[in-house]
């Protein structure tokens, strides 16, 4: 059984600067509520960066996409992202407001999947994401979180599951949060849709990064997930901190 007050206390130990985990992988994969759990174990901040790709998508609307890369510019710039509370608490503020159930529709992940594939938009959020890692220890949940905005992170996890498996955790997600019933094969298409997206377009693909840890969720409860990455960051920064292992 991990001790996450023995991995708090080696993280702390060895440097006071703020500190990133990753959890990267496609929706469904389960990277939600590990990285809100790891958050409040570990008593970091939580980044959830679908949710600032997804309020840029709510905030400029459908078809943003297709406008120009100055207008994009102009736009972003006058957006300002922050962090309150802690561990799986955290809020993500922009403009001094925290961001709404809203983003979670269906049609603004698809608008923020398209708003993904611009390089504009990428460059900008990915400078926001590492000054939010320059002032909080985050576990930071997206895409390209081990691959291009913290690539010198030292505990990278890259999560993945089948689409059929993804597609009724979301049904279950719909029916628990909002008491719809949504079908599951309209789920699976819009979530394969999505990754044909993330993980085709040329900008930052979802994909593993070669140092990430990659775990297949399908056929794992949530807490055996929790435990496998507590139990790799403690065995790792056990090997760090006694030379004895690395003798052995
Ligand atoms: O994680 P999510 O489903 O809320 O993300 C919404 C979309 O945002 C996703 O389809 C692709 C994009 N995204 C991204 O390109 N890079 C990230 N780091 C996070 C999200």
């Amino acid at each position: 059984m991990a001790d996450t007050l023995e991995i708090q206390k080696i993280l702390k130990e060895r440097t006071t600067s703020p500190q990133v985990i990753t959890l990267d992988g496609a929706a469904g994969t389960g990277k939600t509520s590990l990285s809100r759990s790891l958050a409040s174990l570990l008593g970091f901040n939580y980044l959830d960066t679908g949710a600032m790709y997804r309020s840029i998508a709510l905030r400029l609307g459908e078809g943003a996409w297709l406008r120009s890369g100055p207008w994009l510019e102009e736009q972003l710039a006058e957006l300002r992202f922050s962090l309150t509370g802690s561990g799986e608490e955290t809020l993500l503020v922009l403009d001094g407001r925290p961001v709404g159930e809203e983003i979670r529709r269906e049609e603004v992940g698809m608008w923020a999947s398209k708003l993904a594939q611009l390089t504009v938009v990428r460059e900008h959020l990915t400078r926001c994401q590492r000054d939010l890692g320059n002032s909080f220890s985050l576990v930071a949940e997206g895409r390209d979180m081990g691959t291009v905005v913290f690539p010198g992170a030292q505990f990278k996890y890259f999560l993945f599951a089948d689409s059929e498996e993804r597609a009724r955790r979301r049904q279950r997600q719909i029916r628990e949060e909002y008491g719809k019933e949504a079908d599951l094969s309209e789920i699976r298409q819009d979530l394969e849709k999505r990754d044909r997206q993330d993980s085709g377009r040329s900008l930052a693909p979802l994909r593993a990064a070669e140092d990430a840890v990659s775990v297949d969720t399908t056929d794992k409860a949530f807490s055996q997930v929790l435990h496998l990455i507590l139990e790799d960051m403690q065995s790792r920064l056990g090997a760090i901190q006694d030379p004895a292992h690395h003798r052995g």
